[in-house]
């Protein structure tokens, strides 16, 4: 194994222990550790749960009849490393391939080794584009970039494979639904080009979506009625797994539902898919103390004791991705007990009441986020308001990753 500090991570070696116990390693592992020190064990850390994640795509496989799975691993994999998610996806039949959004995501999965189909759904300039030809990554097409697709498949001696992305209404990338039928005769046209997917984006809201569906067909079956072949459909992203099973067309395009996490509240209850949340935020408690009675806690005072109470400072803060909101509601686990989270979080640190007994000591495990009940990433957000995309997508990239 090479010796860096992502194959340490990614060993999924215990964390060094601190205080008392030290862990076994092996002589790989050993050189490994040297280059981790940096990380205090202190530090928080993000875990990612191996079974889960397969249990989680088997589950979608399951509800879209199976269909391929086109998994969304943007945003640093949801958290978790793009190339890591991309990793411990990459073997499962299910997984047709994997979507992101910007450019050096993409560049990195091709790095990684990753050889299943990739999407990049986010911008380029005409360097990027004939960087991704080059390495077989599909871009999303939606504007008239015919004639530098021509030089680009011209200088690279092959078709440049691609999907294309149709606006039916959420506004945001995509070739309006009413102007796509040009844009994607003239695409089809030409022989630099070869349409691997036609795809489009929910809104997200029961009523319109169904609109939305209805235009896409339209422009679709105009299209293959003049025998344009526009390659894989999709358009299903997690919520549509739950909402619009007359969606799931040729492929799905979940993110969150890979995940483990339900990107609703509602769905949680409605029996259509058992999900395990795949992610863990974790730290150690730095520090424990008895406030007095009238004492405060954090900055502007959020907080003053109303008794005698211990309390428990984390280390981890709106930097490492923990939010700022946290401190509405959100509960910690430590030792089995869920504890309130006080006070403001600030950048490094927050602190959480353990009562009136030390409940708590230094070094122990808390965690902001796993995949128990009570604790799981939607239990964090109906606590406090966070949304399920802020706790995960924004875990800070360089805390560490282990895989479990
Ligand atoms: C274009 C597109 N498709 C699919 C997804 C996956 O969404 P979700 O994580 O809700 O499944 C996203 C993520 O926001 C997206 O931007």
């Amino acid at each position: 194994m090479k010796s860096s500090r992502r194959s340490f991570l990614e060993a999924g070696l215990a964390l060094p222990a601190i205080l008392n116990t030290v862990p076994t390693l092996t002589a790989a592992s050993q050189a490994a550790k040297i280059t981790a020190t940096k990380d205090s064990p202190f530090d928080p850390w993000v875990e990612i749960h191996r079974d889960n994640l397969r249990h989680n795509v088997q589950e979608i496989s399951r509800r879209v009849g199976g269909r391929p799975i086109l998994a969304v691993i943007k945003n640093n994999g949801y958290g978790m490393g793009v190339a890591n998610v991309a990793r411990l996806l990459v073997p499962q039949s299910e997984i047709f391939g994997f979507a992101v959004v910007k450019f050096h995501e993409a560049m990195s999965l091709r790095d990684a080794g990753i050889r299943k189909p990739v999407l990049l759904m986010g911008p380029f300039d005409e360097k990027n584009l004939e960087e991704a030809a080059a390495r077989d990554i599909m871009p999303m097409i939606y504007t008239s970039l015919g004639p530098a697709l021509d030089k680009i498949a011209a200088k690279l001696q092959k078709p440049i494979a691609l999907h294309i992305c149709v606006d039916t209404g959420i506004g945001r990338v995509g070739v309006p639904y009413y102007q796509a039928a040009p844009l994607i005769r003239d695409l089809a046209s030409r022989r630099s080009v070869q349409i691997r997917g036609t795809m489009m984006t929910f809104a997200e809201d029961m009523e319109f979506d169904k609109e939305q569906i209805r235009r896409f067909h339209e422009t679709c079956s105009a299209l293959e009625e003049e025998g344009i072949a526009l390659g894989k459909k999709h358009a299903a992203s997690s919520f549509t797994l739950f909402q619009h099973p007359d969606a799931f067309l040729d492929m799905v395009r979940p993110g969150m539902a890979i995940y483990g996490i339900y990107s609703e509240n509602e769905f949680r209850h409605a029996g259509v898919m058992d999900l395990r949340p795949a992610i863990s935020l974790k730290a150690r408690v730095a520090y424990v103390k008895k406030l007095r009675q009238g004492d405060s806690a954090g900055y502007n005072r959020a907080y003053t004791a109303k008794e005698d109470v211990w309390v428990a400072t984390l280390p981890v803060g709106h930097a490492d991705g923990w939010p700022r909101m946290a401190g509405k509601g959100a509960k910690v686990g430590i030792n089995g007990e869920l504890f309130p989270v006080i006070a403001s979080v600030s950048a490094s640190h927050c602190i959480v009441e353990i009562g009136r007994e030390e409940r708590a000591k230094i070094g122990d495990t808390a965690t902001l986020f796993d995949a128990q009940q009570g604790s799981r990433p939607e239990d964090v957000s109906e606590a406090c308001g966070a949304s399920v995309y802020d706790l995960t997508m924004h875990l800070n990239a360089l805390l560490p990753r282990r895989i479990v």
